[in-house]
Formats: structure tokens, C-alpha cells, sequence
């Protein structure tokens, strides 16, 4: 598949995830096969006021072959001041999050609220593909409530916008990152437009991966399916991969390059706690790993620790 003039391989993608999908992380995601990982979304009005915190979630690294953020808003004059940002600039494709159903985000009309003012994001996919040659993506969800679908129109319009991808977690906003993913929706966005379509949602092994690829979609993206496991890149394609302890002293060793060990072992307990699962005392080493302040202990426990 291609999004513009940049090809995918694999058509596997690692999902925007904030607080998770950081530089490290993504470098050993794309090890294993991912084409690409998508940063952590980035609000549009803190990069146009160059937040520091914003910028640094824009970090990325060699591995990132094919650099792709996410920025959320919804003002259209905002939405494309953020896309010419300079921040922006080493960037390849620019996502516009249109999924999020975080509170602070949908009441700020942000996010998944923009599925119920398809106007108003037609209107911000519009003032940002003006501004740019690159191509914008946009990634939605199925609706906003329960029973109200607007998958099909809201890709239409996506697409009739100049959106050159889209991705579709088959959620409504409602759901969350709950309950059955709707893999019929997905179908139809699939059937209703000429551009990529990427499916997402509760992919984790071949039978889900399976199902998702049995929609028509062009790739698909991965979010929760990675947590502590990049290797599912790899067994998706039925390729080998590393024991984990290798990805983590890689995911360890290239944040280190661009952060303070204080920020990391702050930010990564997450990942140490997900990289623990799966070992004959995943609690005790959790409770284990929470204890630690200093990233080469944790590592080395870790290390005495990971089985697969
Ligand atoms: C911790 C976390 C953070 C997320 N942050 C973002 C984000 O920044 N942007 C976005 O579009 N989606 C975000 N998502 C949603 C994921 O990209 C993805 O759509 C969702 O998790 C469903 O895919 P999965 O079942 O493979 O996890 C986040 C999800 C999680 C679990």
C-alpha cells in the first residue's frame, strides 16, 4: 500500500498511543516489521505556541523510516498553522485525530467530537491539505454514540477533502476501547472509498489480525496487541524475532540518546510493567519493577526476570 509516494511493505502499522508510543518504542516496533509507528498526538494550538513538552513528543530517530505525527484541534486556521510548524517539517505524513475519546479532548470538541460536526472536519481537513503537499490522514471511529454510525459518510468526506488515507478503529466513541469491534463498518468504509483505508482495533494474534484483513482493509494498525511485545510484527509475517530483553535494552538505549534517565524511568514503568507479563512471577516482578528508580537496575531485573 501506498499513502502518497510513500510505500508500506508490510502494510503493519504501530497506533498513535499517547504516553506509549515514543521514540524507543516505535524504533523497535518498526525492528520487527511495523512500516511505520505514529507519535503520540500532539495538541495543534500548543505546537503553534511551541510547547516544549509538545515538541519533545515529536522526537524521532533513524528507524523512523517514514515519520508520521498526529495532531488534534478544531479550528481550522489553527489546524493548519500547526501542519506549516517547524516542528512538523522532517515529517513525511501528517494525521489528523479525529478518534480520541479522552474527556479533556471531546469536550474541548476535539477528537471523537468531530464526528458529529462532519462539517466542521471537513473544514479542518481542508484548510490543512491546502497548506501542504504532504499527505494528511485522518483517523476516526465508527461514531459518536452507540446506533449512530457515520463511518461511511464522515470516509466520503474525508476522502472528497483530499485526505490520502484514513484509519478506522471500529469503536464508537462510546465504547471507548471496549466492546466488540465492528468489523461490518470497517467493510463498508473499506467498499465506500478509493483511497487506503487502515483497520485498527484488537489486533493480537493471526485470528484477530485475520479477521481484520478479511474487511478489504489496505493495512492495519496496531495499538495494545504491541504493549510489551513488538515482536507482533514479527509474527504476524511468521518472521523470527528477539527475546524481549533484546527490544527492551534497544527501546532503553534509544530514549536514552534523546532523554534523562529521571524522564525515562518516569514515563517507561508502563512498558517495564508490560514487558514483565508472561513470566512465572509476572505480579512479584512487577512489584519488583515499581520499586526501582534507576534504569540499569531495572533492566538488569528484567534481564534475571524475562523468560520469552
Ligand atoms: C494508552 C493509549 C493511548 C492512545 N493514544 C492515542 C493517540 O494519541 N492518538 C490516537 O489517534 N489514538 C490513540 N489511542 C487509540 C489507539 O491508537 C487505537 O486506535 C486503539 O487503542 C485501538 O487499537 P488496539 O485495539 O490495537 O489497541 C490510544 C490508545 C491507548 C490504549
Amino acid at each position: 500500500m501506498n499513502i502518497g509516494k510513500f510505500k508500506l511493505k508490510n502494510n503493519l502499522i504501530l497506533a498513535p498511543m499517547a504516553g506509549v508510543s515514543d521514540v524507543g518504542f516505535r524504533a523497535v516496533c518498526i525492528m520487527c516489521g511495523a512500516d511505520y509507528g505514529v507519535c503520540e498526538m500532539v495538541s495543534a494550538k500548543a505546537l503553534i505556541h511551541n510547547s516544549k513538552k509538545t515538541i519533545d513528543l515529536l522526537t524521532t530517530s533513524k528507524y523512523d523510516k517514514i515519520k508520521v505525527a498526529q495532531i488534534f484541534g478544531n479550528e481550522p486556521d489553527v489546524m493548519a498553522k500547526a501542519v506549516q510548524h517547524p516542528a512538523l517539517a522532517k515529517f513525511d505524513i501528517i494525521d489528523i485525530n479525529m478518534g480520541c475519546p479522552a474527556p479533556k479532548i471531546v469536550n474541548n470538541g476535539q477528537g471523537s467530537a468531530l464526528l458529529k460536526d462532519i462539517a466542521l472536519a471537513e473544514q479542518i481537513i481542508r484548510a490543512c491539505v491546502l497548506v501542504t503537499d504532504k499527505p494528511i490522514t485522518v483517523k476516526l471511529r465508527v461514531g459518536y454514540n452507540n446506533g449512530e454510525n457515520v463511518a461511511v459518510e464522515f470516509a466520503k468526506m474525508c476522502e472528497r477533502a483530499g485526505a490520502k488515507a484514513i484509519t478506522i478503529h471500529g469503536r464508537t466513541k462510546e465504547q471507548g476501547y471496549s466492546g466488540q469491534v465492528d468489523y461490518d463498518t470497517i467493510t463498508k468504509v473499506k467498499q465506500a472509498v478509493h483511497i487506503p483505508v487502515i483497520g485498527n482495533g484488537d489486533v493480537t494474534d493471526a485470528d484477530s489480525y485475520e479477521k481484520m484483513l478479511k474487511c478489504g482493509v489496505d493495512a492495519v494498525m496496531i495499538g495494545r496487541g504491541a504493549f510489551g511485545h513488538p515482536q507482533i510484527f514479527a509474527d504476524l509475517r511468521n518472521k523470527k524475532s528477539k527475546k524481549t530483553i533484546y527490544y527492551v535494552k534497544k527501546h532503553i538505549q534509544i530514549d536514552r540518546k534523546y532523554f534523562e534517565d529521571k524522564t525515562i524511568q518516569k514515563e517507561l514503568i508502563k512498558h517495564f510493567l508490560w514487558y514483565a507479563k508472561g513470566c512465572k512471577s509476572t505480579a512479584k516482578l512487577r512489584v519488583e519493577i515499581a520499586k526501582q528508580n534507576n534504569i540499569d537496575d531495572t533492566i538488569n531485573l528484567l534481564e534475571k526476570n524475562l523468560e520469552r
